[in-house]
């Protein structure tokens, strides 16, 4: 099994990104941090403990992470991510809180040791700012070569962003944190909206859920429906809602899920182009540790997608 740590805005698709990995038989998830944006960062350390609770996973730590961007000295959820996530982050369901408490190590330290621990058996999926990641690197350069792999939902390449014409939402929260981790040398791998966009859900799949007629299921069904009916206002011609943060965690565990694009990246940092993923041009002809996703299997995500949260639910 591998060992794997999710860093998360918990966040609606960030939600099904837990319940992914907690039904996935070839992921061992050791813990998972937590970082704004969809939500501010406590929320989202809380809503990934009810989250847990719900699946039958209240063994899994979850760790505090950084509040703000490194470009910033606060952070303010933005309107447009409480009318896609809703205040409380998944879709205002009353999902129980949890009794359980936050750990007392930093989301940063615990990134170290796992690497430390691990070594090339971590893999990491971040599915929100890169700004814990990117700490953890400058306290502590050596993890770099240590950590396996880096698998994480941001950027665009081939597609416009979602914030604006340049930026996806992650990298657009700190895209100085999200360069520092592009051009660190680790071995990863962007699964952007050129693959996440292509990769929806719909309300058949959710009614499907609703049909087990269980807790979990219920709480999933009315949290996902949310997430489409905002999906039906933003981006209308789309029909369903993008599995931005569950498929990163699949394509960490199967990488043939998607094919891929070597290419050493950047990530721009000044003016308009803010927060676009781009090919850096000055190393084009050195090898290349990063990988760009450009094609999914859509139809054999979605089929594993829906058979693993659907036994998962069932239980
Ligand atoms: C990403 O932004 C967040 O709102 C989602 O959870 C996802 O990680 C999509 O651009
Ligand atoms: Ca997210």
């Amino acid at each position: 099994k591998q060992k794997m740590i999710l860093d998360l805005d918990t966040g609606i698709d960030d939600a099904l990104a837990i319940a992914y990995a907690v039904a996935s038989p070839e992921a061992d998830l050791i813990g998972i941090l937590s970082s704004y944006g969809n939500v501010v960062v406590e929320r989202s350390a809380k809503n990934s403990l009810r989250i847990l609770d719900l699946l039958g996973a209240s063994d899994v730590p979850v760790f505090l992470g950084e509040s703000h961007s490194v470009v910033t000295d606060h952070f303010d959820v933005m309107p447009i991510s409480a009318q896609i996530h809703g205040k409380n982050g998944i879709g205002e369901v009353a999902v129980a809180e949890s009794s359980r408490a936050i750990e007392s190590e930093s989301a940063v330290d615990f990134i170290i040791d796992a690497a430390h621990k691990y070594k090339q058996d971590l893999i990491l999926v971040p599915t929100g700012p890169l700004t814990n990641l990117a700490a953890a690197i400058r306290k502590d350069p050596s993890i770099v070569k240590e950590i396996g792999k880096v698998v994480l939902m941001g950027g665009a390449l081939t597609v416009p962003g979602n914030v604006t014409d340049a930026a996806e939402a992650n990298i657009n929260q700190d895209a100085v944190s999200a360069n520092e981790v592009f051009t660190a040398g680790l071995n990863l791998t962007m699964v952007g909206l050129d693959v996440t966009l292509r990769t929806l859900l719909t309300r058949k799949e959710t009614q499907q859920w609703r049909d087990l007629h269980t807790k979990a299921g219920d709480a999933f069904a009315d949290i996902v429906d949310f997430y489409i009916k905002a999906y039906e206002i933003t981006s209308p011609g789309l029909n369903g809602c993008a599995l931005h943060d569950p498929l990163a965690v699949g394509v960490a565990l199967m990488p043939d899920l998607v094919t891929t694009l070597p290419l050493n990246m950047i990530v721009e940092t000044e003016g308009t182009t803010w927060g676009r993923t781009t090919g850096d041009a000055n190393r084009l002809n050195e090898p290349s540790t990063d990988q760009a996703s450009l094609t999914v299997d859509a139809d054999r995500f979605l089929n594993l997608f829906m058979t693993r949260l659907s036994k998962l639910f069932e239980e």
